[in-house]
């Protein structure tokens, strides 16, 4: 089991990362406080893993609420849902929800334990690979809004994180490859080494070998926390955590959300956000290659629709991260490190758009 800490100003929480950790009674017991417990799962995860996290919970009242699965119910009438159960048992200040499931399940538990009673403890129990490295950590909460992706949302952050690689046994490849995105994305912003083992080990890593997942998520981890450490609020290094999400957020949109995974759009954005910045003179040609070609062997997109860069253009501006009218993106200054600006020729971001999206 690797273990590291995200140390926060007020308080800290462990992340622990580890085959069989839902199982484990000793892991909850130490980890896991409050009597009263609610897990809350989807139709698809619970029948997958809500018995062994039953059982490893002896001697605590735990109640049971599946929600449909899909992002489109990551919605304030689901959180009515999960509160109204919370009220109805009774469930005090000192209990806990367990968010067992991705991240849709993870952002909507988390919110609505932030909401109970102005905010009562939640764990993570991460079970896809982009909840493991990236939506679990960081304390982001919220659901979606008809004008919006996470739209409303609050700041709230876990007591405990666990992480049991076992579960991503059963995920769809295409989730896994989807999560991957996101570790490369890492790698890409903080860390030319690690990017270095990735491509080394995205065949051990696709074949979920259990001490490759573990490491990859350890280190993904690691250098989330110490960003989230860093940038609670996300008022500065935090948004580097963005790359490729406003290319790839452009996607999305124009596709409606139905035919691209998130990840999936944020590799393919990540590949334009680095030929951007080789545009800009920040990047050689030969790593916006190095990029394009480590997202390829995953088995992720790296080329968009052509839906033409008007329409993209339309789209990243409705992204959040649009100030005073201008669109502020992730560029790379070299792999394994980033920038967030706005500082850039307008004509750079208008030839990037023409040659990805037509
Ligand atoms: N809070 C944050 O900081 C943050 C960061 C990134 C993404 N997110 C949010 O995360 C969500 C996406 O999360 P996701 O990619 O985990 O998607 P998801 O939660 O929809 O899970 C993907 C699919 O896999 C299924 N699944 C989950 N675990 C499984 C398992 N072990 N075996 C079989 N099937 C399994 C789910 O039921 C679902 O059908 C989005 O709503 C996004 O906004 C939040």
């Amino acid at each position: 089991m690797l273990k590291l800490e995200v140390a926060l100003a007020e308080r800290s929480y462990p992340i622990l990362i580890g085959g069989g950790l839902l199982s484990d009674p000793a892991v909850f017991a130490a980890h896991v406080p409050g009597r009263d417990l609610l897990l809350v799962s989807n139709t698809t995860v619970a029948p997958l893993y809500a018995d062994r996290v039953r059982a490893a919970l002896p001697d605590r009242r735990i109640v049971d609420l599946r929600l449909p699965d899909g992002e489109q119910y990551k919605t304030l009438e689901y959180v009515a849902r999960v509160l109204d159960v919370l009220v109805a048992n009774g469930f005090g200040r000192d209990s806990v929800v367990l968010a067992l499931g991705g991240g849709v399940v993870g952002d909507l538990a988390g919110f609505s334990a932030a909401c109970y009673q102005r905010g009562i403890a939640f764990a993570q129990l991460p079970t896809t690979l982009l909840a493991q490295v990236d939506s679990s950590v960081g304390g982001k909460t919220g659901v979606n809004h008809p004008g919006g992706k996470n739209m409303i949302g609050a700041f709230h952050q876990p007591c405990a994180v666990l992480a049991d690689t076992t579960t991503l046994q059963t995920l769809p490849p295409r989730e896994l490859r989807a999560g991957l995105a996101e570790v490369v994305k890492y790698g890409l912003v903080f860390d030319l080494q690690f990017l270095g083992w990735l491509e080394r080990n995205v065949d051990a890593l696709l074949a979920l070998d259990p001490e490759a997942l573990a490491h990859a998520i350890h280190r993904s981890c690691e250098l989330k926390a110490e960003v989230v450490r860093r940038d609670e609020r996300e008022s500065g290094d935090r948004a580097l955590l963005n790359l490729g999400h406003t290319f790839g957020h452009a996607i999305e949109t124009a596709t409606g959300y139905t035919e691209w995974l998130h990840g999936e759009a944020v590799a393919t954005g990540m590949v334009i956000a680095a030929d951007m910045s080789a545009r800009l003179g920040l990047l050689p040609a030969a790593d916006v290659l190095r990029v394009r070609e480590l997202l390829q062997r995953i088995g992720l997109p790296v080329d968009p629709p052509r839906f033409g860069a008007q329409r993209a253009l339309e789209c990243m501006r409705i992204d959040k991260k649009v100030k005073s009218g201008r669109i502020r993106l992730v560029l790379l200054d070299r792999l394994g490190g980033a920038r967030f600006t706005a500082d850039y020729p307008d004509d750079a971001l208008a030839s990037t758009l023409a040659t990805h999206f037509g």
